[in-house]
């Protein structure tokens, strides 16, 4: 199996076969108990961390860029079976910030140091797109050095391209999963995976750097699953991917399935840094949850950005997509100073950079 790594980091991608194979080498090594530990140790796990931690350092040293996470909106109109923002969860407290919290947001997380903002939200039946429009030219005025990252979910293709031209510079938008029937299972029946590829495929052509992603052991996935996502991603090519546990909220229909794992996340994010070897990879805040140190062993299996919340406190507890979501207490300075010195901990540095993809930097020396 070691081979199917090395050939992975050399050659940057794998044949469907082999793809299960590793896959399913993997489960067994987990279900077999294998936990990540930093010591090199005979687990497929600890191999492809290691390899994945090189390729990282070749590209991208030990530097970890910061986004400053603001979480503006918790109304969705959807109704997604995982999610804790679904419209139908009446329990959920719903808020939305005018456009002066959020550039105060910015100030803060500015003078922090951060120099990329992130707005994300449900997908806001209210959330208008001259108003968004309006607020992507007052940030990028005002932090004419920072770059803007969008998180709002499925618009039209003249949406996008109407915030892209007010300044905008990348969007997330993670496709959940790349096989339909699995897409189905976790979306009711409005929601479809074709519409969604539809999206990024928009994304990618208008010029944003691009993140896809998925949840790690959501309900019903497969190696079949993890296998066309695999194959999706090397084909989308995104300057970003965005992938965490699965982890139930308890408000959902979802509320009683099993958790993913942390092992399973760590080895996948270990495999796509390796099929993607310059991909921003955030270590997320839900791997942080499933485990306390869990964006530390984000780190170290490949990741290189985290993602701190900016969003005023008194409205972190009311954007739970999961149970126990951390940092849903702390001031933004307080959880950066502490992600600071775990960081450094671990031998790794938290640089006050734009971060953008490299291949962006690459796309702009042809033109
Ligand atoms: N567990 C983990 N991640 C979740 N997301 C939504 N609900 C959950 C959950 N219960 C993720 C989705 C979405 C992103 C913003 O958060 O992948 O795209």
């Amino acid at each position: 199996m070691r081979n199917l790594i090395n050939k992975l980091r050399r050659e940057q991608r794998l044949e469907n076969e082999e793809w299960k194979q590793l896959l399913e080498a993997g489960k067994a090594e987990r279900e077999g108990g294998a936990v990540f530990s930093l010591e090199e140790n005979d687990s497929l796990l600890a191999y492809s961390a290691c390899q994945a931690r090189q390729v990282r350092e070749e590209i991208f040293g030990k530097a970890i860029y910061i986004r400053g996470l603001i979480e503006f909106t918790s109304y969705c109109k959807n109704d997604c079976y995982y999610c804790g923002l679904r419209r139908s969860n009446k329990e959920a407290e719903r808020y939305r910030l005018n456009q002066e919290e959020i550039l105060s947001c910015c100030r803060k997380g500015y003078e922090l140091g951060f120099r990329t903002f992130v707005l994300q939200g449900g997908e806001d039946g209210r959330l208008d797109d001259q108003w968004m429009e309006q607020m992507i030219s007052r940030i990028k005025n005002e932090f004419s050095n920072c770059a803007l990252t969008l998180s709002v979910g499925e618009r039209e293709r003249k949406t996008y391209l109407q915030w892209k031209n007010a300044g905008a510079d990348r969007y997330l938008l993670r496709h959940e999963t790349a096989d339909s029937e699995h897409y189905k299972n976790l979306h009711p029946k409005e929601l479809s995976l074709a519409r969604r590829l539809d999206c990024l495929r928009n994304l990618k052509d208008l010029g944003y750097q691009t993140g896809c992603g998925i949840m790690v052991g959501s309900p019903g996935q497969t190696t079949e699953a993890l296998i066309k996502d695999m194959e999706f991603m090397k084909m989308l090519q995104p300057e970003m991917v965005g992938i965490g546990p699965f982890l139930p909220q308890h408000s959902t229909p979802f509320a009683g399935e099993k958790a993913g794992t942390l092992e399973e996340t760590l080895f996948l994010l270990s495999l796509i840094r390796l099929m993607l070897p310059k991909v921003l990879l955030p270590a997320t805040t839900a791997l942080g949850t499933v485990r306390e140190g869990g964006r530390e062993m984000g780190i170290l299996c490949g990741a290189n950005v985290v993602m701190p919340n900016l969003s005023p406190a008194d409205v972190r507890k009311k954007y739970l997509l999961y149970d126990n979501k951390i940092c849903t207490g702390d001031e933004a300075a307080e959880s950066l100073s502490s992600l600071k010195k775990s960081m450094e901990k671990i031998g790794y540095e938290i640089v006050t950079d734009r971060g953008d993809s490299p291949m962006k930097k690459e796309r702009e020396k042809h033109v």
